[in-house]
């Protein structure tokens, strides 16, 4: 059988435009079932529907507004996914952290991508974080990881791969996040085709 992939995004969905290119040269054999996002803008939905693929948008403030909690927010979201039957749910630029409602649903099958190593600049900033970090002298590299989201931790969990990015003397924050994306895009479809072999 085929596995079947949900992607979660929050923006551009460029991530999620190296997965669809994936599946459509053959170099990635999975179905993206659906693709969800948090943000009515994100360019990601209009990535997904020019690929044919069925969107869906889940926003958290109707939840807010009513009073509602967080985990009914995810207990949706995690109804909403069931209805796809995903083999994996693919963090690709999601910007929400879960609660146990969601992730009870999905167990080691979420995995999320993270522009920074094990351990490093958790949140939404990290890119940001590690090139004012070599700025400080603290760093002379960063990198990035796809790793399992077993639990509520920022970022973390079992890691299933990494890759050191060099930061060089003439970058900016521009070019180094462009370098960051760079790789990003191949260690995340290299990950998913290790995973779904
Ligand atoms: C990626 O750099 C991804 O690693 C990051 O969001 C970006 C999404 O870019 N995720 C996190 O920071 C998770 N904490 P994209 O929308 O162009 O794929």
């Amino acid at each position: 059988m085929i596995p079947t992939l949900a992607i979660l995004i929050s923006g551009n969905g460029s991530n999620l435009q190296a997965i669809l290119d994936a599946v459509a040269s053959g170099q990635l054999d999975a179905r993206i079932a659906v693709v969800v996002s948090n943000r009515k803008d994100a360019f990601g939905l209009v990535r997904a529907e020019r690929a044919g693929i069925p969107t869906r948008y889940h926003a958290l403030k109707p939840y807010r507004d009513r009073g509602q909690e967080r985990t009914d927010y995810d207990a949706d979201l995690a109804a909403l996914l069931a209805e796809y039957a995903p083999d994996w749910v693919v963090l690709a630029g999601w910007m929400h952290i879960f609660s146990h409602e969601f992730l009870r649903h999905f167990p080691n099958r979420i995995v999320n991508l993270h522009p920074a190593l094990p351990g490093q600049f958790p949140g939404a900033h990290a890119i940001a974080d590690a090139f004012a970090a070599y700025h400080r002298g603290e760093i002379d590299h960063t990198g990035i990881m796809v790793h399992l989201v077993p639990d509520e931790r920022v970022d973390e969990g079992p890691v299933l791969a990494t890759q050191t990015v060099p930061i060089l003397t003439d970058d900016t924050e521009e070019t180094l996040a462009a370098r960051i994306h760079a790789a990003e895009h191949a260690l995340l479809v290299e990950t998913l085709r290790e995973m779904t072999r």
